[in-house]
C-alpha cells in the first residue's frame, strides 16, 4: 500500500514537473503553449493538413531588437486537434552568417507555408525572401522541398516571379515604356496615380515583386502563389507548375492601386474568398475581404469581414491563413498575427471562427471559444 502511495505521488510530481497545459479552447491573444510549455513560435504561418495530422509552420522569432530578421528558420509544430501543439522543431534553417546563402541568417524570411504534392510526393515549402541587409527591395519568392511534411527542408532557389511574362489581363499601359524605369520606391513614396508608372512593365524583363504571400491548392490539385506586388500596389495571383517548383507563366493581377498585404485564400461552395490587411508595416488596420467565382478574377471587393468592437483593426491582427476544419464542412478558422516587433518572439494568435453572412464572411472578437 505504501509503495503504491509512493507510485502514485512519484507520478503527480513528475506530471506537475512537466508543465503541461491541456487546452480544450482557443484563447485568442494569450500565450499558447506547446507540449514542452514554450509559447507556440509560428508567426506569418500556415497549416497543411494530411494523414488526419495538422502542421504549423511559421517565422521562428528571437527576443529583441534583430527579432524581426530570420535568425533560425522555419518552425514546425504538429496537432491532431488544432488546440494542443507538438514542437516538431525548426522545418527550414537558415545558412550560417557569413556563408553569402540566399537565407543566410539575417536575412527576412516571411510568411512560410507549404503544400503537399500528390504527384510527386514531396512536401513543398514557399516563402518571402529579403537578402540580408538589403531591406525589403528584394522582394523573391523562396523555394524549398521536403520528403517528410515536418522536414528537413532543402532550400532550392529564390527567383522574381514570371519573368518575361504578362498578366492574363494586361492592359496597354503595360505593353509600353515604363515611367518607373531604374526607380524603386518606399510604401509612402508612391504617387497616389501609381498606376500610370506602369511598375509591371518595369519589372517584366526581371521578373515580378513578391512580398507577403500565400499558397492555395485547388480541388483538382492545381496550386496558386498569391503575393503583394507592383511595389505592394497591386495583389497578383500565379499558377504553380504542376511539381509545385515554379510559376507557370499564367498569372493575372487584382485590386491595382488597393496596396493590400497579407493574403489568405479558401474556397467555399464553389467560390474563391480572399481576406487581405491594407498596408501599415507591423501596425494592425482594417482587412479587406473579396470573392470571385473564378480564381483569375473577376474579383469582387466585399468589404471589412471583421466586425464588432476592434473590427477597424482587425482585432489588433493580421490575417496570415484561413484554415480549412476537417470533417466540418465550411467551418474556417480565421488565423492572424498580433505582431509585437519591440520583441518579435512574444508575437500573438488571434485564431477566430469564420462566419457566413449572406454572400460574404465575417469575424466576430471572441476572447475564448470551441470548435
Ligand atoms: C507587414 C507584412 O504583412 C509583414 O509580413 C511584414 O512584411 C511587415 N509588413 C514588415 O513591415
Amino acid at each position: 500500500m505504501k509503495n503504491l502511495l509512493l507510485i502514485a505521488l512519484s507520478f503527480f510530481i513528475f506530471c506537475a514537473c512537466q508543465n503541461k497545459v491541456r487546452y480544450e479552447s482557443f484563447t485568442p491573444g494569450e500565450l499558447w503553449l506547446d507540449n514542452n510549455g514554450m509559447h507556440i513560435n509560428a508567426h506569418g504561418g500556415g497549416i497543411l493538413y494530411i494523414d488526419g495530422l495538422y502542421y504549423w509552420f511559421g517565422e521562428h522569432k528571437t527576443e529583441g531588437e534583430a527579432g524581426n530578421v530570420a535568425n533560425v528558420g522555419v518552425h514546425c509544430y504538429s496537432s491532431s486537434d488544432l488546440y494542443n501543439w507538438t514542437d516538431e522543431g525548426i522545418a527550414l534553417s537558415v545558412d550560417p552568417e557569413g556563408s553569402g546563402s540566399d537565407i543566410e541568417k539575417g536575412c527576412i524570411l516571411e510568411r512560410p507555408k507549404v503544400i503537399y504534392n500528390k504527384q510527386t510526393g514531396k512536401y513543398v515549402m514557399w516563402f518571402h525572401l529579403e537578402p540580408k541587409g538589403k531591406g525589403y527591395k528584394g522582394a523573391l519568392s523562396g523555394v524549398a522541398v521536403s520528403d517528410q511534411a515536418t522536414g528537413p527542408y532543402r532550400y532550392l532557389k529564390a527567383v522574381r516571379p514570371n519573368k518575361g511574362f504578362y498578366p492574363s489581363n494586361v492592359q496597354e499601359i503595360h505593353k509600353g515604356v515604363s515611367k518607373a524605369e531604374g526607380q524603386s520606391f518606399s510604401g509612402a513614396s508612391l504617387p497616389e496615380h501609381v498606376d500610370s508608372l506602369n511598375i509591371l512593365g518595369r519589372d517584366f524583363a526581371g521578373g515580378q515583386m513578391a512580398r507577403d504571400m500565400n499558397l492555395f491548392v485547388d480541388d483538382d490539385q492545381t496550386a496558386y502563389h498569391i503575393y503583394s506586388s507592383e511595389e505592394n500596389s497591386t495583389l497578383h495571383i500565379a499558377k504553380l507548375t504542376p511539381d509545385y517548383l515554379d510559376y507557370s507563366g499564367e498569372y493575372g493581377r487584382f485590386f491595382p492601386n488597393r496596396f493590400m498585404e497579407a493574403p489568405a485564400m479558401f474556397k467555399k461552395e464553389g467560390k474563391y474568398y480572399l481576406m487581405m490587411s491594407g498596408c501599415t508595416g507591423w501596425s494592425p488596420n482594417e482587412a479587406r475581404s473579396a470573392v470571385a467565382s473564378d480564381i483569375m478574377g473577376e474579383w469582387k471587393e466585399l468589404g471589412n469581414p471583421c466586425i464588432g468592437p476592434d473590427a477597424d483593426k482587425t482585432f489588433y491582427s493580421q490575417s496570415t491563413y484561413l484554415l480549412p476544419v476537417q470533417g466540418q464542412s465550411g467551418r474556417l478558422i480565421y488565423m492572424g498575427d498580433r505582431w509585437t516587433p519591440e520583441n518579435a518572439i512574444d508575437g500573438r494568435y488571434i485564431w477566430l471562427p469564420v462566419k457566413f453572412e449572406g454572400e460574404r464572411f465575417v469575424i466576430e472578437w471572441e476572447s475564448e471559444w470551441r470548435l
